[in-house]
């Protein structure tokens, strides 16, 4: 029944999650290639063996990686999952919130400034303290809690001198008063399939950084953000960041869209990579039906 698929699997490291990943192909019985992202190479005029996966999963560490391997092979009609489109916008804070703002998905108020004085002007509009991010980047890092006028000019004049390109975009949050931990839901498809409290006496909750996983309840309200934020981006296997204001209610921090879930999947014991096998098949059959009809 699946002999006709053909799945790719582009991946740089075999970390937990990718070895989870190709053992749910195992089990399935379903044929695949693992494509390293180190020895992939792309012909524009010639996509030769490419043209015959019916859909390719993307699970590079690289982002530039994943995300410019998923332009080419949209270029060619190959579904990917996430799609080029999809990660170019969660791979990018800014094009997130641009997102979740013109499909009216509640989010903490984002400013963005490109020179430290008229983002000091900013910051010192809104009043203190603020979020200092850079417009790409994960795991917490170079995320800063902005507590003062002191604090400020020095952190941008760092970002200035120091900083490449994208750390000269100052994309300026509001801090959100969320009670000592933040929600990541995974949503796959339509649906959210689990979601963690991430707690943590720090500020910043990445489990990467430390804090702790807890199962969080999917409640109608939950999902239905999430199911929004998720189709705001373009939709697929994707993670949610939620912050809780105590006025506000959820609000959706960011879309992440190669998660990991190592941690989540015994914590929730719900089978991620499972649900992201299916969906991948999925994607891969419509096309594979499609070039058939063809
Ligand atoms: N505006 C904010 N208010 C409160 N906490 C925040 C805010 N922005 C980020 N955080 C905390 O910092 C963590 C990392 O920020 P995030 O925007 O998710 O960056 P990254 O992409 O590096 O994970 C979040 O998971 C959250 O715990
Ligand atoms: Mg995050």
């Amino acid at each position: 029944m699946n002999d006709d698929m053909k799945i790719g699997v582009l991946l740089s490291r075999v970390r937990v999650e990718e070895k989870w990943l190709l053992e749910a192909l195992d089990k399935r019985g379903l044929a695949y290639d693992r494509l390293d992202d180190r020895e992939v190479q792309f012909n524009l005029d010639a996509p030769g063996a490419w043209a015959d996966y019916d859909v390719v999963l993307e699970r590079s560490i690289s982002f530039g990686r994943g995300l410019y391997a998923t332009k080419v092979l949209n270029a060619w009609g190959i579904p990917t999952v996430n799609m080029a489109a999809v990660a170019e916008t969660c791979g990018d804070k800014l094009a997130t919130s641009t997102a979740l703002r013109t499909a009216g998905v509640p989010q903490p108020n984002v400013r963005l400034a490109f020179t430290p004085e008229s983002a000091l002007a900013t910051i010192e509009e809104m009043g203190y303290p603020v979020v200092l991010k850079p417009v790409i980047g994960s795991w917490g890092r170079m995320v800063s809690k902005v507590n003062d006028r002191d604090a400020a000019e020095a952190i941008l004049e760092h970002r200035e001198v120091l900083g490449n390109y994208q750390q000269r975009i100052f994309y300026i949050q509001e801090l959100i008063k969320k009670p000592g931990r933040d929600i990541r839901a995974f949503i796959v498809g339509d649906q959210t399939i689990a979601a963690i409290y991430r707690t943590s006496g720090h500020w910043i909750t990445n489990t990467a950084r430390g804090g702790q996983g807890s199962v969080c309840p999917v409640t109608p309200e939950l999902h239905a953000i999430c199911a929004a934020a998720a189709r705001a981006v373009g939709g697929g296997v994707l993670a949610i960041d939620l912050l809780e204001d105590p006025n506000r209610g959820l609000l959706v921090n960011e879309v992440n869209h190669t998660m990991e879930f190592h941690t989540t999947v015994p914590t929730t014991g719900v089978d991620i990579p499972g649900f992201i096998i299916d969906y991948t098949v999925a994607v891969g059959r419509r096309r594979a039906e499609g070039a058939s009809a063809r």
